[in-house]
C-alpha cells in the first residue's frame, strides 16, 4: 500500500484513487501520523499531498522519521516545500505564482521521470517556491519561470515535484505516479475489487454468525450494492427496509424493489405515503420540510425494525470521502468542508453494532463492485436523488396532486433526454414544480396554471455544477410534451444557473 499524508489539498483523494486505479492499494493519513503507524501498515511508499497553507507560517507536528529513507517518499507541491523546509532548504513566496498549465524542462534523468520527454506539460497551482534545496538534493526539472519544479535526494529515496501529477491536465502525471509506485517503491499490484468482494463476504459472514443485520435502502447505488453484498454474506439474516415516503419518482419503488428482490435480497417495502403527506400538510418552509421528512423517516424505519428484530447489526453505506472529510475537518487542515445532508442521521444512542464495508472505498469503486455483483445498470448509473425526494422539487406545500404533476413532467423530461447522444455528460436532470401560476391559452380558452422549471447540470461531485447546454430541439420537445400531456402546466422554463451561486436543487 501507498500511504498519502493529507495536508488539506483538494486533490488528496485523487492521489489515492490514481494508485488504486493502477492496482496499488492506497490510504489517506492525517498530517500528524507517526512513521511507526505507517510502517505497521506495511506502506511501500509515502506521498505528501499539496495543501492550502504555507510551510513557513505553519506549525506542523510532523514526524521527521518519515524522511529516514527507509520508505520512499514523494512530496507534491506543499509536500515538496515541507520536505525542503524540514531538511534544511529554503521556501519563499515566489515573485510570480504558477497556476494552470505550465511547461517544465527536465535537466537530469531520474527513475521518477523514466519514459518522459525533456519538456513536459504539467499542471501547477502554487505561490510559494523552493528557493534552495537541502544540501543532499539535486534539481531534476525547472519550470518556465526557472523555479525548481522537481528534485531528488542523492542519498535517500526522497523525491519531490512542484506540479500535480495526480490531475489529468498533467499529461504524463500517471506515468510519474506509476514510476514512483513500481520503479521506486516496487509496490505490488494486488488491489483487486473482485478479491475485495470475496474477502468482505467472508469477513461479514464470520462476524455476523447467527445474528441479524438491518439496512435501510434508498435505491441508490451505495445502499443497493451494500444490500446485495450483505445478502451474499448472510442471506436472509439481512433485512433491508425501503421506506416509500411517497416522494419518489414515477415507477421508482417498483423498479428498485423488483431489482433487489430478483437479486435475492430480503426486502421490506414500507408504504408510508399517507403518514408523510399528513405530516407535510400545510408546511411550506424548505428546512421545515426536510426536518419533518428526516424525523419521520427514522420513526418509520425504527418501528419497522422493532417489529422484525432484534437486530444486532446495522449496515451503512459510508464511503471513504466521508471518512476522510470528517478526519480532515477534525485536524483543521482542509480549506473546504462539505455539508452533508442525508435524510437525518440515526440517533447515536442506538445499540447497534455498525457494519460499514465501503468505509475505505471511493464511489467509482462501489460502482465497479455493483457490476461484479450483477446489479442492473439503471441502478449503477442512477443520478443522485435527494433523501427528501420530490418534496424539495415542489416549492412550497407538497400535495398529492402536485406530486402527480411533477412525476409526469419529470418522466417526460427523462424520456426525451435519454435519446440525446450526449446524455452521459449529465450529472442530474429533473423537473421542479413552481408554486406560481401564469396565464396561458390552451385551445380557445384562457388557462391559469403552474410552471415547470427544468434543471439539467453537469458536475464532478455535486459541490459545483454547470447548467448543460442541451440542444433547443430537445428542450422544445420536452416543453411541448409537458404542456400537452401534463394537466395543470401551461409553461416550461429552463434554469440557466451554475452552482455557485445557485444550488443544484431548488430548495
Ligand atoms: P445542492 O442542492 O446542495 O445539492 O446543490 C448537491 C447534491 O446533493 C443532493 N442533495 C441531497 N441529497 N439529501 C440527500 O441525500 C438531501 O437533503 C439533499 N439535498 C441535496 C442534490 O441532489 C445534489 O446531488
Amino acid at each position: 500500500m501507498i500511504g498519502v499524508i493529507d495536508f488539506g489539498s483538494q486533490y488528496t483523494q485523487l492521489i489515492a484513487r490514481r494508485f488504486r486505479e493502477m492496482g496499488v492499494y492506497s490510504e489517506i493519513f492525517p498530517p500528524t501520523v507517526k512513521f511507526s503507524e505507517l510502517k505497521s501498515k506495511d506502506v511501500e511508499g509515502i506521498v505528501l499531498s499539496g495543501g492550502p497553507n504555507s510551510v513557513y507560517d505553519f506549525d506542523l507536528n510532523f514526524d521527521m522519521n518519515i524522511f529516514s529513507g527507509e520508505v520512499p517518499v514523494l512530496g507534491i507541491c506543499f509536500g515538496f516545500q515541507l520536505m525542503a523546509q524540514i531538511l534544511g532548504g529554503k521556501v519563499e513566496k515566489g515573485e510570480k505564482g504558477e497556476f494552470g498549465l505550465t511547461k517544465i524542462r527536465i535537466v537530469k534523468s531520474s527513475l521518477l521521470f523514466k519514459g518522459l520527454a525533456e519538456e513536459e506539460n504539467v499542471w501547477m497551482s502554487h505561490h510559494d517556491v523552493v528557493k534552495e534545496l537541502p544540501s543532499s538534493f539535486e534539481v531534476l526539472a525547472y519550470s518556465e519561470n526557472n523555479y525548481i519544479a522537481a528534485a531528488q535526494s542523492q542519498i535517500k529515496p526522497l523525491f519531490a515535484v512542484q506540479f500535480h501529477p495526480e490531475v489529468t491536465h498533467t499529461e504524463n502525471g500517471k506515468k510519474v505516479l506509476e514510476n514512483f509506485a513500481f520503479e521506486i517503491c516496487k509496490a505490488k499490484k494486488n488491489w483487486d475489487l473482485g478479491k475485495f468482494v470475496e474477502e468482505k463476504i467472508k469477513e461479514i459472514k464470520e462476524r455476523v454468525g447467527t445474528d441479524k443485520v438491518l439496512l435501510a435502502v434508498s435505491g441508490g447505488v451505495d445502499s443497493s450494492t451494500l444490500a446485495v453484498l450483505l445478502k451474499e454474506a448472510v442471506g436472509d439474516k439481512l433485512t433491508a427496509i425501503f421506506v416509500d415516503h411517497g416522494l419518489l419518482r414515477k415507477g421508482e419503488k417498483e423498479e428498485v424493489s423488483n431489482a433487489l428482490r430478483s437479486l435475492g435480497v430480503n426486502l421490506v417495502v414500507v408504504d408510508a405515503e399517507d403518514r408523510f403527506l399528513n405530516r407535510l400538510n400545510g408546511v411550506t418552509d424548505p428546512e421545515e420540510k426536510r426536518k419533518i421528512i428526516g424525523h419521520e423517516f427514522i420513526e418509520v424505519f425504527l418501528e419497522e425494525a422493532k417489529k422484525r428484530g432484534p437486530f444486532k447489526y446495522l449496515a451503512q453505506g459510508t464511503l471513504y470521502p466521508d471518512v476522510i472529510e470528517s478526519a480532515a475537518s477534525s485536524t483543521g487542515m482542509a480549506a473546504k468542508i462539505k455539508t452533508h445532508h442525508n435524510v437525518g442521521g440515526l440517533p447515536e444512542d442506538l445499540k447497534f453494532e455498525l457494519i460499514e464495508p465501503f468505509r475505505y472505498l471511493f464511489k467509482d469503486e462501489v460502482r465497479r463492485i455493483a457490476q461484479i455483483l450483477n446489479i442492473p445498470d439503471f441502478i449503477i448509473k442512477r443520478q443522485p436523488f435527494p433523501g427528501p425526494g420530490l418534496a424539495v422539487r415542489i416549492l412550497g406545500e407538497v400535495t398529492k396532486d402536485k406530486l402527480e404533476i411533477l412525476r409526469m413532467a419529470d418522466y417526460i423530461l427523462q424520456e426525451e433526454l435519454q435519446k440525446w447522444s450526449e446524455y452521459e455528460k449529465i450529472w442530474q436532470s429533473f423537473a421542479v414544480l413552481l408554486p406560481i401560476r401564469t396565464v396561458g391559452v390552451k385551445g380557445d380558452f384562457r388557462s391559469y396554471e403552474y410552471v415547470i422549471a427544468l434543471r439539467i447540470v453537469e458536475s464532478e461531485d455535486g459541490m459545483t455544477a454547470n447548467f448543460v447546454e442541451v440542444p433547443y430541439d430537445i428542450l422544445g420537445k420536452v416543453s411541448r410534451r409537458i404542456t400537452n400531456e401534463v394537466k395543470g402546466i401551461n409553461r416550461v422554463v429552463y434554469d440557466l444557473t451554475d452552482k455557485p451561486p445557485a444550488t443544484i436543487e431548488w430548495e
